[in-house]
């Protein structure tokens, strides 16, 4: 399978308990995807991602245009979209819009950025670790000499948890913790 797909195609690739697992968003789980982005509600996901940005005022189709490659936990009985793990080539270290930066710390090639969602009533229910763990081995089996990086801010404690649980280490260099912003890595 080459990725990232053309947009709206998404295939079932797994399974998880009450989920399935997809690559690829179609119309209806991006409809979700930008209903969940504008939930103001929602303060986990607006206060640690620029979500209501990137998909909520912004275009997913904008987005994806940077060869980005979601996946997708969906609930069996209602098609609910339980949570998002994307990945895409990014340098290392470069802050979202979320932390208004545009400073690129390393050049370093071969770096995808991995970004992580679950939403309620899903989130803090455990499903990310084999979630995460599933779509990391699809994606280097697509892509295996990538190293992977995420950044959020650092007192996201779910988050640290579940990127510690992913092998994925902080990488003091990368971080700018002044301003909270910690980048964590994962060599493999
Ligand atoms: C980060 C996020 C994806 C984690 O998903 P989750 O559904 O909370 O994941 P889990 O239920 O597997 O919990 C992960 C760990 O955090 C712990 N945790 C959950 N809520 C917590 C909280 N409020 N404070 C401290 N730890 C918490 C869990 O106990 C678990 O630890 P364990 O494995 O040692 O038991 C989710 O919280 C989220 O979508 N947050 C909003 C968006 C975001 O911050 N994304 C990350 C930026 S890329």
């Amino acid at each position: 399978m080459e990725l990232p797909l053309p947009i709206y195609e998404s295939y079932k690739i797994g399974e998880q308990d009450d989920f399935n697992i997809v690559v690829g968003l179609d119309k209806n789980l991006v409809a979700q995807l930008e209903k969940y982005s504008l939930d103001e509600t929602d303060t986990e996901l607006q206060k640690n991602t620029g979500d209501l940005a990137r998909f909520g005022r912004g275009s997913y189709e904008d987005w994806y245009k940077k060869d980005r490659t979601p996946f997708a936990l969906m609930h069996k009985n209602t098609n609910a979209l339980a949570a998002l793990v994307w990945f895409g080539p990014k340098p290392l270290g470069k802050k979202s819009m979320k932390f208004e930066g545009t400073e690129e710390v390393k050049t370093e090639s071969n770096w995808h950025t991995i970004s992580f969602r679950s939403y309620p009533p899903f989130r803090g229910t455990g499903i990310m670790k084999n979630f995460s763990n599933f779509v990391l081995d699809f994606y280097k089996k697509e892509f295996p000499n990538v190293l992977f990086w995420t950044g959020t801010d650092s007192r996201n404690e779910p988050f640290k948890k579940l990127m510690f649980s992913l092998d994925f280490k902080p990488n003091e260099d990368a971080s700018d913790l002044n301003s909270n912003w910690l980048v964590m890595t994962k060599k493999v």
